[in-house]
């Protein structure tokens, strides 16, 4: 498969059951469909999805942080659909994320990884995002969160 196959766009209300799918299948605690639709009210410009004959492959979720001295971008949820995974969908996604960020002259980019997701931390360290801190026990089951920040300063 090309890149080029893949087009990636801001995600639609017409895309949410797609997008649920494609959560169920990468995630054992995955989130219930209203979050995305609030999600997709909240943060329509930092939606995206990836598609591949129009049919969405994968999506990226992330919203807009201001501290009030800085805007942050906060990756919330990234997936791309199993069977084409490794093939530089992920990376894509992530880059259109930052994009968006750069534009509105964020410090950077947070995001937070479970501890036991090496596969997600290996992929955000290729793209750049460094280890910050750890947030004990933030997930549902009582699993830490290990903090990661892409910063845009130079
Ligand atoms: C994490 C995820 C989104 C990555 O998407 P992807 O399309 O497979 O990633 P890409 O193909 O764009 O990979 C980009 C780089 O990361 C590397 N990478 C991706 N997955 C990796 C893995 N499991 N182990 C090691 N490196 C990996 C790739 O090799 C690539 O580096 P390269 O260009 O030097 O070869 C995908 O694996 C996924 O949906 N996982 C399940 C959900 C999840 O964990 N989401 C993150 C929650 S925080």
């Amino acid at each position: 498969m090309e890149t080029s196959q893949i087009k990636i766009r801001r995600a639609l209300p017409a895309d949410l059951d797609e997008i649920d799918r494609i959560e169920k299948e990468a995630f054992p605690d995955p989130w219930e469909t209203h979050i995305f639709e609030e999600a997709l009210y909240l943060f329509p410009t930092t939606f995206f999805v990836a598609t591949k004959d129009r049919k969405v492959v994968g999506f990226v979720l992330s919203g807009t942080e201001f501290t009030g001295e800085e805007t942050y971008g906060h990756i919330c949820n990234l997936a791309v659909e199993k069977r084409i995974q490794k093939k530089g969908i992920g990376r894509m996604l992530v880059q259109r994320v930052e994009h968006e960020f750069l534009i509105m002259c964020a410090s950077g980019i947070q995001l937070e990884v479970r501890l036991s997701n090496k596969n997600a931390h290996k992929f955000y360290s290729k793209l750049g995002y460094r280890d910050v801190f750890q947030i004990a026990r933030y997930y549902a089951n009582g699993e830490d969160a290990l903090v990661m920040i892409k910063w845009f300063r130079f």
